[in-house]
């Protein structure tokens, strides 16, 4: 058994290796899945053949974490930045003096995602650390492993432990789908993909990082007995271990061909799949790079270049305001159309009223526009000079463009908001979309335009109409017709299966997305429990902060609110959590907080995770006096053990732990002394 689990393992690497790395698929998504299933089944029959480096492992888990901070070995430095030919050839100069000896340049692209530090220890894939401040990061090991790009254990010819630094990266047109999701869902949009990189790998949900399909780029390796002394033979020793490295990096041995090559690189790094912000000049030779050393921020042997960002002048001929499912208000430029970067650009985001400010618009102003790394064109700055006749200032407004309704802003906030939830249109119709949303109540037939039209016949002024609707009402309405009708009686019927936890979601209240409505379902287990709420209440629960609990005391204080939700209730919505989940949902561990540390057999530490919350314990990442207790497996790391000593921090081994779980009696449990 062991070697059939064993050979899928392999071939699923080889297949990884093959569509993400090489860009070349042999195998079918579907074939390649139900391959991926086998070995999970497999796996969980014999945990004893537990691996953390397995292609099972992936996939991630939905269990928060906790990220433990690391030191790193060999500090994360940056480079020193230029912005002009000029300044490349000012450090070509310099290398040139320092050295006073031949020299090579390895060209590359410079990056533009999130850095990262992973060591390897026999071809194993055992930690991924941030950047954090340079000496320590945090330890995301976890999240990395979901990155399909990455090899978990290498080929070939690898030395025993080596680090290897690169950046991780949201292609362009994941990082387009997810906003344009985020959007459907009114959440903050990513600003570029730079920031959907690093938000995705701070996420304390592994499975949600695996949806979000990150890729990764080395260039960069650090160690004791490297392959090469040259940094160009490292990258290529590190390529044919498993590794994704640049196909645009050029060993140069002039300023010519440099320059040749940020040419070149400025114009036809826009077809690539990922953002990149300049080119990076590197010392090839090793031993050169040693002799020329750090300064204390950045390597003497390298730089980067930056590539101007792409900019335009246009006129601003107005400013809308736009409101959104929660009432945010946003200020939106209308330009004469522009060219920039490929794209005719005829609106620009003016996010807020601090940067209206800030930037002293006036109706009728020249403006730069810049895209940069950012996909929504920002207006950087007004052309002063070109002012004849000074336009009205722009003021933002000061009461909603769609209801009237005083606008507010809350404490350290930047938006403005439309209070008036209940009876603003945009914010009804918001409120509507995202209720029957595919994660929230999934109602099929119910899209923006239909809900449009319903409400502007006067047939949906709330949520909980949606289950009041008619057939009869619909069938006369233009555009939507007897089908359509009967469609949407369907799946309003159909969702009354929808389980507790995305009702809750579904109800659209502040700052409450899926993973919080899950944790308040799985803490108050029924609508009434959760109405009758505390803000001391809410608080307690894990990852819950004063601001969600601000807002879900504020919810139900809504006599309006209540009523929906009464109305919701009337209709058959589930209001409870399901008897399957109130079971698995022990409390043994209540109050708990354990720290897990080694490896285990009997199971992963992502489904040990799983089991204390699962008992309403709480896994936390660092020993400290208030651990419970460790959950010990083999080889639990030094500093941990030391501090659990010194702490009087009792440790739980695995068997034992399970033991725990099937016994309400905890009397008797085994501490390892
Ligand atoms: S080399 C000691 N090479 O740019 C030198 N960095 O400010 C280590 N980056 O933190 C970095 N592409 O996140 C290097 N080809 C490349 C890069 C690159 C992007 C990022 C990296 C680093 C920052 C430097």
């Amino acid at each position: 058994m062991k070697s059939q689990i064993e050979s899928l393992r392999r071939e699923l690497e080889q297949h990884n290796y093959n569509y993400y790395v090489l860009s070349t698929p042999t195998i079918s998504d579907f074939d390649f899945d139900a391959k991926l299933k086998q070995l999970q089944e497999l796996e969980a029959a014999h945990p004893e053949f537990f691996d953390p480096n397995s292609p099972t492992q992936r996939i991630g888990s939905d269990i928060a974490s906790g990220f433990e901070q690391v030191a790193h070995v060999y500090p994360m430095l940056s480079l020193g930045n230029t912005y002009s030919e000029g300044e490349v050839q000012d450090f070509y100069e310099r290398v040139r003096k320092g050295l006073n000896e031949e020299f090579e340049l390895v060209c590359e692209l410079k990056y533009d995602g999130t850095s990262i530090s992973l060591t390897y220890e026999d071809g194993l894939l055992v930690r991924a650390v941030t950047r954090g401040d340079g000496e320590k990061g945090d330890d995301v090991t976890a999240n990395v492993k979901t990155i399909r790009s990455i090899p978990l254990r290498l080929n070939g010819n690898y030395p025993p432990k080596f680090e290897i630094r690169g950046e991780i990266l949201m292609p362009w047109s994941v990082f387009d789908e997810l906003n344009r999701e985020r959007e459907e869902q009114e959440e903050q949009l990513f600003a570029n993909p730079r920031n959907a990189a690093s938000g995705t790998l701070k996420l304390q949900n592994s499975k949600m990082v695996a949806s979000r399909k990150l890729d990764a780029y080395f260039y960069y390796l650090l160690g004791e007995k490297l392959p090469s002394d040259l940094h160009s033979g490292n990258l290529q020793a590190a390529h044919s271990w498993g590794f994704k490295i640049s196909e645009a990096t050029k060993v140069c041995k002039t300023l010519d061909e440099v320059s040749a090559f940020i040419n070149q690189w400025d114009v036809e790094r826009k077809n690539l799949p990922v953002a990149t912000d300049g080119i990076v000049l590197k010392v090839n030779s090793i031993q050169q790079q040693r002799a020329l050393g750090f300064t204390a921020k950045s390597p003497r042997w390298a730089i980067a270049y930056k590539f101007q960002a792409e900019k335009a002048v246009t006129r601003l001929n107005s400013v809308s305001y736009q409101v959104g499912r929660t009432g945010a208000v946003t200020p939106v430029a209308n330009l004469d159309p522009v060219q920039l970067s490929g794209t005719i650009v005829k609106r620009a985001s003016l996010h807020n009223a601090d940067i209206i400010e800030s930037l002293d618009l006036h109706v009728g102003d020249m403006v730069f526009v810049e895209k940069g790394g950012e996909i929504i064109p920002k207006i950087t700055a007004v052309d002063k000079d070109a002012r004849v006749l000074i336009g009205d200032k722009v003021r933002f407004i000061k009461n909603c463009p769609e209801c009237g309704a005083t606008l507010i802003r809350y404490e350290g906030e930047a938006a403005h908001y439309c209070p008036n939830e209940n009876a603003c249109p945009p914010q009804i119709k918001g409120k509507m979309e995202h209720f029957v949303s595919r994660k929230a109540m999934n109602i099929d037939g119910l899209g923006s335009e239909t809900i449009n039209l319903l409400y502007q016949n006067g047939l949906l002024h709330n949520i909980a109409d949606i289950y009041s609707l008619k057939i009869p009402d619909m069938i006369p309405l233009e555009r939507l017709g007897t089908k359509s009708a009967y469609n949407i009686k369907d799946g309003a019927e159909k969702s009354k299966e929808v389980p507790f936890e995305r009702v809750v979601f579904a109800l659209g209240i502040r700052f409450v997305g899926e993973t919080i409505a899950k944790k308040l379902a799985y803490a108050f287990k029924n609508i009434e429990a959760l109405e009758k709420s505390t803000l001391e209440e809410l608080v307690a629960v894990d990852e819950i902060g004063e601001r969600i609990a601000q807002s879900v005391v504020q919810y139900f204080a809504d006599s309006a609110n209540v009523e929906t939700v009464n109305r919701l209730k009337s209709f058959g919505l589930q209001m409870n959590l399901s008897e399957e989940k109130l079971q698995a949902h022990s409390t043994a561990l209540a109050g708990l907080s354990i720290v897990i540390s080694g490896t285990f057999s009997q199971h992963s530490r992502d489904e040990y995770k799983s089991m204390i919350e699962m008992n309403g314990g709480k896994n936390v990442g660092s020993v400290s006096s208030k651990t419970s207790f460790i959950l010990a497996g083999e080889n639990m790391g030094p500093e941990k053990l030391k501090k659990a000593e010194k702490l009087g921090v009792k440790l739980v081994d695995e068997k034992t732990f399970l033991t725990m779980l099937s016994f309400e009696n905890q009397s008797d449990i085994n501490f390892i002394e």
